[in-house]
Order: C-alpha cells, then structure tokens, then sequence
C-alpha cells in the first residue's frame, strides 16, 4: 500500500449493504487529524440500507446499484472510482461478492471486516456457528479481499471470550463493538 504523502488524506470509498455501524464508525475516524483516510463515496447495492443515511448526515456522496448485471453494474463503479481519485475500498457489511476482475483492477487496496476469527467461519451466520460448535472464542478480523472469499492475507484480529450466556445476538453485539475499535486500527496498521 502506499504511503501517506504529506496532509493529503488517502481517498477511501466504502461499500455498505446494511446498517452501516462500521461506516458511520469509519467516517468519524477519517474526521480526526491523525486518520490517513478520508471517506468520500459510499456505495451500497441497497436502496434500504439504512447506512445510506450517514451519507446525508455527512454530506457524502452516495450511489446505490441494481447490480441487475454484475459486469456492467462494476464497470461504472471502477468509473466511477477513478472519477472521485478513490484508492482505497473498505467493504463494511457489504453483501455482494465482488469479480476476480474487479479485485484484479484494484488489487491489493480492497479491506474487509469479518465478524470470524478467520480462518474460522467465513461466509455467514458466523457467530450461531461459533455457539454450536462450543468455541470459547469469538471475534472480528479485517484482512485484505481477494477473488476467494473471506480468505485474503490478515490484517488484524480481534479475539473475545463466548460465555456460557452468549446467544448469536448478544455476541453479534459484542464483536460488533470490537469490530468498530479494529477496522481503523487495522487501517492504520497498513498505512504505517
Ligand atoms: C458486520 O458484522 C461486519 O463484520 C459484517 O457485516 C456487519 C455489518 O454491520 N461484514 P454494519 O452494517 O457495519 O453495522
């Protein structure tokens, strides 16, 4: 990755499905002095998500696809990215799978948060696997995208105790406020 050249803030685009915890967490720490990323486009492939707000709190530019075709729908996001200057792309609770084309083009500058202890339970409903299986431990991981999923190099990682409490929810909640703590730090990890 590369580095921080002066003040200038590396232009971040974050792709969101959802509630868009991560990404309201995301553009608060690109606000602060030290965050070498500022977020400057927010993309989601629902109209619903309720993350698409912070846009208009944050006064962030926003687009939203149909992805009705996969190739085209991605041609104008990579248009789209290098308009806005974008070199970096934080998926945060993004629910499409991105191309390998995709992921070649922007190869390397692609992040995600995983709410697993990767290599452990990629895909979904990762939590309610950790309960069954009795796991002692959960957490959150932030590694790099690649063409397979869930399984790029690792950032960093997370780890917190599963209590004989815990149901899928109330871990959910817990990793998902670790989660908030590790995506800038793993952020800043890269670009230090
Ligand atoms: C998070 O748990 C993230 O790890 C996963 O999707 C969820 C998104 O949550 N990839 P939010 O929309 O950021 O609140």
């Amino acid at each position: 990755m590369e580095k921080l050249t002066g003040l200038k803030k590396i232009k971040t685009a974050v792709f969101i499905s959802g509630t868009g915890s991560n990404l309201k967490n995301l553009i608060k720490f690109s606000i602060i002095k030290k965050s070498p990323i500022s977020v400057d486009l927010i993309i989601s492939d629902n109209h619903q998500a309720k993350g698409l707000n912070f846009a208009t709190q944050f006064k962030i530019k926003k687009r939203i696809f149909g992805y009705k075709s996969v190739k085209i729908t991605e041609k104008i996001i990579l248009k789209l990215l290098e308009k806005k200057k974008i070199k970096l792309i934080c998926l945060a609770g993004f629910m499409k799978i991105l191309s390998k084309d995709f992921i070649k083009k922007f190869n390397g500058k692609i992040i995600n948060i995983h709410p697993s202890l990767l290599p452990k339970y990629k895909g979904l409903n990762t939590h309610a696997r950790a309960i069954d299986n009795k796991d002692k431990f959960a957490g959150c991981t932030v590694h790099y995208v690649t063409a397979k999923l869930d399984s790029g190099k690792i950032i960093l990682q997370k780890k917190i105790k599963i209590t004989a409490r815990d149901t899928p929810i109330s871990l959910a909640k817990k990793v998902l406020k670790q989660e908030h703590k590790l995506y800038p730090a793993a952020i800043m990890t890269v670009y230090n």
